[in-house]
């Protein structure tokens, strides 16, 4: 399968935001995973739509995740489809219609997936699985970066895995080069790493390590 690593913009330095956005294309990555929170869904807040299309213009060969830790997805997709978004996620603890959504982001021509919270049992993601590119599954509580990787996420990655041989199956919370290579023989396919990545001075260097030990 298709191994890929997400850096989180979410951990990047404020103050250099196009540089650490160059760096972390130039490393190899594959995507950059954009934490949108709204804080009534997590304790937290951080950017919004202009994010994205300050991405798309910046790197625009750069590929954009765009994870929506929010109550109302359905309100604010328009806005991140027109900035750019070329994956988004939504939360399947959200406050809407998530098969409406799931279908719109869809017809936009664009991929899309569903997240479940630590909290959430996997079972739950089952009457979606036939309308979703990729499942996201949260190895910390969201609404920070810089968490510790709940070990207990893995047994729900492996039930995923066995029931779906061929889907994209994403981590985020806590990865770094021993936590991913733990949810890759888990069976995930796709890594976000926040702090990790973006705290190393040869970030393509840690990329590289990463992908050798969940190859
Ligand atoms: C958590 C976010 C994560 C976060 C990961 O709410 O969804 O994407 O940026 O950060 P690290 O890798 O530092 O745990
Ligand atoms: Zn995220």
């Amino acid at each position: 399968m298709n191994k890929q690593i997400l850096p989180s913009f979410l951990a990047a330095d404020l103050g250099h935001l196009a540089d650490e956005l160059r760096r972390a294309e130039a490393s190899g990555a594959d995507a950059i995973h954009l934490d949108i929170m709204d804080p009534t869904f997590v304790p937290n807040m951080s950017f919004g739509p202009s994010i994205v299309d300050f991405c798309r213009c910046t790197c625009p060969g750069f590929y954009r995740n765009v994870h929506l830790m929010m109550n109302r997805p359905d309100l604010y997709l328009d806005a991140f489809m027109k900035t750019g978004a070329q994956t988004i996620q939504v939360h399947i603890e959200a406050d809407c219609d998530i098969h409406t959504e799931l279908r719109r982001i869809r017809a936009r021509g664009l991929k899309n997936a569903i997240v479940v919270n630590p909290e959430t049992p996997i079972e739950a993601l089952a009457p979606y699985i036939g309308e979703i590119d990729e499942a996201l599954v949260m190895t910390v509580h969201p609404g920070y970066g810089g968490q510790k990787f709940i070990e207990s996420c893995l047994l729900k990655i492996a039930w995923l895995r066995e029931r779906c041989p061929n889907l994209d199956i994403m981590v985020d919370g806590g990865i770094n080069a021993e936590t991913a290579e733990s949810a890759a023989k888990a069976g995930a396919n796709q890594f976000v790493a926040g702090s990790y990545l973006f705290a190393q001075s040869d970030m393509r260097a840690a990329v590289d390590d990463m992908r050798r030990r969940i190859a």
